[in-house]
């Protein structure tokens, strides 16, 4: 029983730490959700698409709380859909160690 009451905060927890603060149609829901091959697709978006305007940036050079923010401004403008937007969120986080 103690067990399960256990379990049961840790979820609260993790998906309250793991809720971007802006209100906005895509929420990112961290690295865990992705296969390695949605991994790799983020990345090759990412080389693609995100050089366009300015030289790629350094996925590690942010936190993940930062990139929610980032992805938010930064995938319109590069014409992301909604998964492509997820994919390569999942990718910059999964870079960062
Ligand atoms: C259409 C042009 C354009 C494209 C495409 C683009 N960006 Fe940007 N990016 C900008 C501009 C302009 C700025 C600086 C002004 C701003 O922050 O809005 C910027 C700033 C940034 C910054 C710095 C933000 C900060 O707060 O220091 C990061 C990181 C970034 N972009 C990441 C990306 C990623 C990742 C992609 C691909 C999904 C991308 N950008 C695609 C135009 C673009």
């Amino acid at each position: 029983m103690k067990k399960l009451i256990a379990a049961a905060s840790f979820t609260a927890i993790l998906l309250a730490s793991c809720t971007p603060k802006a209100s906005t149609t895509v929420a990112p829901t961290g690295p865990a959700v992705s296969t390695s091959e949605q991994l790799a697709q983020g990345k090759t978006i990412f080389e693609n698409s995100c050089k366009r305007c300015h030289g790629l940036p350094d996925p590690t050079a942010y936190t993940s709380v930062q990139w929610v923010g980032i992805m938010n401004s930064m995938a319109p403008k590069a014409k992301l859909t909604d998964e492509q937007h997820q994919w390569v969120y999942d990718y910059v986080v999964s870079v960062k160690k």
